[in-house]
């Protein structure tokens, strides 16, 4: 069961809330606010979430951690540790990875326009490479002949599902920018299959993210398996490897209610495995993507209350001293988020809890219940572990904040601290 907070949280009868063994006021104290703190238990955890049914129900699997959720070379060594690799979808996030300990044969690399530079890095390194479309097809070819290498291909398909998510983030409906038309995926097999610089591993499909419901994830199964059947028969081949993407949702607030990872990856399998046998297919690798539900709830961002601002008979805002540069997703998406106070336990009144940025719309959550907030406490905003260091901004020339990772009474410095000096590092 996805909980909301990390597994080690615990509130000691003081009052005090602690993480991975460590008082979240003296973390906060010790490296400042506001400061991303990531759980490694909780991440560990996630992991094995996955990999542990996946060796039970379909033991030809790959798990690559979705890096766009949020990558440093901190986190990939410890999802190297447990098995897992990566998906990038720049060269910065390849650049992250290859310095990682993360094998570059688990890297997968994706993305809808890929710049030559971009390809030909993944190529020097052997990556595998998710092809979006056309022109990026020749372009990987034409760098192939230039260097003599052979490129590894998945395909990535549009599986045409419409799944109940935010509008912004699904990826896998007809009109959406990522992936082929499923009318043109013949003619890319086959001109894949008849390049002899070109490698064809299989097909990717992703339906979109933070989804609830496992039925769509069943359809997904469903087609592609259709399409595998589809490419046999006209190209001839069976692929080796099936990617089923990302996207499982995770619990923000406790309202939120998505299947267990066990129980989401013992069905898709068996039907997998069903729908495989019925086609009179062998079963091909299977690859899955999972970002926020790896790396979500293992993290959580303090923040200290700054001042708090009645505005009569309409609401109190308390204001922290980060917002929208370190989580944008409110702002993009109204996505919610659990808080509380670190060093106060209990619900009291409603308050907007706002950030420091100059933007009216710099909100991070409305109608928060805390117990009298006041200058200095510190904030908690569990949930954070993805899409959120990874989406941080500099606006208003802040200094983007540090991650600490926390484990066995343990802390360590993840990413450190931009400086004032980092801010104007490129101004010339
Ligand atoms: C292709 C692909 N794979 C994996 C993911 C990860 O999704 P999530 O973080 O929801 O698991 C995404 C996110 O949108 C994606 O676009």
């Amino acid at each position: 069961m996805s909980t909301v907070k990390p597994i080690t949280l615990t509130r000691h009868l003081e009052g005090e809330l602690e993480v991975g063994g460590i008082d979240l006021t003296e973390l906060a104290q010790t490296y400042g606010t506001p400061l991303y703190v990531l759980d490694e238990a909780t991440l560990r955890d996630n992991c094995r979430a996955y990999t542990a049914p996946l060796s039970q129900h379909y033991p030809n699997y790959q798990v690559v951690f979705a890096g766009k959720a949020g990558l440093n070379k901190g986190i990939l060594n410890l999802i190297a540790e447990e098995g897992l690799g990566v998906d990038v979808v720049s060269g910065g996030e390849l650049y992250t990875a290859l310095k990682s300990d993360v094998s570059p044969d688990k890297i997968l690399f994706h993305g809808n326009n890929k710049s030559l530079e971009e390809i030909s890095m993944a190529l020097d390194h052997q990556i595998r490479i998710v092809v979006d479309n056309g022109q990026e097809l020749k372009n990987i070819q034409t760098l192939c002949q230039q260097k003599a290498c052979t490129a590894n291909l998945l395909v990535r398909l549009k599986p045409e599902i419409e799944a109940h998510t935010h509008d912004y983030i699904k990826t896998g409906h007809i009109d959406s920018k990522f992936g082929i038309d499923k009318r043109e995926l013949i003619d890319i097999i086959s001109f894949i299959v008849d390049t002899p610089e070109l490698k064809f591993l299989g097909i990717h499909g992703h339906i979109g993210s933070q989804i609830f419901d496992v039925e769509p994830y069943l359809d997904l199964v469903r087609i592609m398996v259709g399409h595998l059947v589809h490419i046999k028969s006209e190209v001839g081949v069976e692929v080796e490897e099936l990617n089923l993407g990302g996207g499982i949702g995770i619990r923000y607030i406790e309202q939120d209610d998505p299947p267990a990872i066990d129980l989401f990856i013992e069905k898709l399998t068996t039907l997998l495995k069903e729908e495989l046998k019925k086609a009179g297919l062998k079963e091909p690798k299977l690859i899955l993507e999972p970002g926020r539900s790896i790396i979500g709830n293992a993290g959580l961002t303090l923040y200290t209350v700054g001042a708090v601002k009645p505005i009569p008979g309409i609401k109190d805002y308390v204001f922290v001293d980060g917002g929208m540069a370190d989580n944008p997703r409110p702002m993009l998406y109204q996505a919610e988020y659990t808080f509380e106070l670190a060093n106060k336990a209990g619900k009291g009144k409603p308050y907007t809890i706002a950030g420091k940025y100059c933007e009216s719309g710099d909100v991070l959550a409305e109608g928060v219940l805390l117990p009298e907030p006041s200058v200095g406490d510190v904030l908690a905003v569990y949930g954070t572990g993805a899409y959120n260091y990874a989406m941080a901004s500099n606006y208003n020339r802040c200094q983007r904040p540090a991650m600490v990772g926390v484990f066995g009474g343990h802390s360590r410095v993840l990413v450190r601290r931009e400086t004032y000096d980092d801010v104007i590092r490129y101004d010339l």
